[in-house]
């Protein structure tokens, strides 16, 4: 179901975008990714919180279209609670089904979010294997 025959958006785009998840920034975060988007300008940054390999908490900021804030929110929710490997495999697809489709002129829109949140999962991965060579460089000494 839609919000109307004219509308270009669904009503899942709708009900994030006016009441959007997992809003604001993450201080302790462990991982922080940004996507932009060349054709428009939008921008979008997501920070994570690992614990177990899971995603415990997610955060993330958009400048951006109506449909890309939707995709922010989209995407932090299907991560969220998510081992990091399965997090890392939410695709721009992942985050247009969760929100019933996208126009043609929209799909980039989602894009952002899984990009934004690949980076993350690769700030949080490259911050790991930094940590686990300091170690061996003091087990050395
Ligand atoms: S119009 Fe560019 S991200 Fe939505």
């Amino acid at each position: 179901m839609t919000t109307g025959a004219d509308s270009p958006y669904s009503d899942a785009v709708m009900d994030h975008f006016r009441r959007p998840r997992n809003v604001g920034e993450l201080d302790d975060a462990d991982g922080v990714g940004t996507a932009g988007a060349d054709t428009c300008g939008d921008v979008m940054r997501i920070w994570i919180r690992v614990r177990d390999d899971r995603i415990e908490d997610i955060r993330y900021k958009c400048r951006g279209c109506p449909t890309a804030i939707a995709c922010g929110s989209a995407v932090t929710e299907l991560a969220k609670g998510r081992h990091i490997d399965e997090a890392d495999a939410i695709t721009a697809d992942t985050v247009e089904t969760e929100l019933g489709g996208l126009s043609d002129e929209k799909r980039h829109c989602s894009n952002l979010g899984a990009e934004a949140m690949a980076e993350a999962i690769w700030d949080y991965t490259h911050r790991c294997i930094s940590a686990d060579d300091r170690d061996g460089e003091s087990q050395d000494v």
